[in-house]
């Protein structure tokens, strides 16, 4: 593979995405870098296709090594683009935040499924309720969650809770950004909540603090990534304070590992909640429980 590197000649975009498949990136990576490097929309996939024997410009070229050189360092694609799909809507996201999984909106999937279609309708699994519903995202980083179910449910009142001030800078950003209003709290869990919700839902630190998987996670905030010896710590205190801030027949639902569905359930079964249940992500793996407050 002819190294561009120190080369006056540029590559075709073709050459571009042979260069970083030698290298091993997988193909939507090295795609979506080089749509970065060439300054167009990351979804102008088909543009590349139709266009792959144009030539880079020298500074597209020296965006395009800049690029490759941070992937191959294992950074999160996201952070080298600066942007994240998350539920239809484009997240500003960087460092101070997790990079949005895919896997997630299976969570806001769900919580969009237990509220009322609309104020004035009711379901089976809430009762009518003329005030406007209110929605909680703890956790919010880039504030993904909060603003997906914003965007679905404008309606609502939503409001989202981070400990990390520089995690809400980049979430109060994107709600700026997409005209969201979803209210921010900076707060350690419900230590600055207050009022009860129709729906909490959280996806909160659930990896050990000792896991070997967290070396492949090295550029990603550490205090959204662990949670004690066992990575139930922040779950088990969600679980716990989440039953005085729900309203009656309110959810609680959160996203938590692969290998965690057993544990989150019995924690929800043991505090009282009824209808525990857990959902698959994308990967059919049951990555999210969650359960309702007992109506009075
Ligand atoms: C796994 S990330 C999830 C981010 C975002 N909700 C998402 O799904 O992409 C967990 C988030 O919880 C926040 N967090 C960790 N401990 C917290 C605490 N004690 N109180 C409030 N937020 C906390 C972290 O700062 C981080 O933004």
């Amino acid at each position: 593979m002819k190294d561009f590197h120190n080369s006056h000649e540029t590559p075709t975009l073709a050459q571009c995405l042979a260069q970083a498949h030698a290298l091993g990136m997988a193909r939507l990576d090295a795609q979506m870098l080089l749509l970065h490097s060439l300054e167009r929309p990351l979804h102008e996939r088909a543009w590349l296709l139709a266009n792959d024997t144009n030539l880079l410009s020298p500074a597209q070229l020296a965006a395009w090594n800049v690029a490759l050189q941070r992937r191959l360092a294992s950074e999160p694609v996201a952070y080298i683009t600066g942007r994240k799909e998350f539920f239809g809507l484009t997240l500003a996201v960087d460092a101070r935040v997790l990079d949005p999984r895919p896997d997630t909106e299976t969570l806001v999937d769900w919580g969009l499924a237990v509220l009322p279609v609309s104020t004035s309708s009711a379901t089976d699994s809430m009762p009518e309720n003329s005030e406007p519903l209110r929605l909680l995202d703890l956790g919010t980083g880039s504030g993904a969650i909060a603003l997906a179910l914003q965007f679905a449910r404008p309606d609502a009142h939503v409001w989202a809770v981070d400990v990390s001030e520089s995690a809400l800078v980049v979430a109060r950003a994107n709600a700026a950004q997409l005209k969201l209003p979803v209210k921010f709290i900076a707060s350690d869990w419900f230590d600055r909540v207050s009022g009860v919700f129709d729906l909490i839902v959280s996806n909160p630190p659930y990896i050990a603090d000792a896991d070997p998987h967290l070396t492949a996670l090295r550029h990603e905030p550490l205090q959204a990534l662990t949670s004690g010896p066992d990575g139930l710590a922040d779950l088990r205190r969600i679980v716990t304070g989440s039953l005085a801030h729900l309203a009656s027949s309110g959810w609680l639902l959160l996203e938590h590992g692969f290998d965690q569905a057993d544990t989150v359930r019995a924690l929800l079964t043991q505090a009282g909640y009824t209808h525990v249940q857990s959902h698959n992500d994308l990967a059919g793996l049951a990555r999210c429980s969650g359960g309702q407050k007992p109506p009075k």
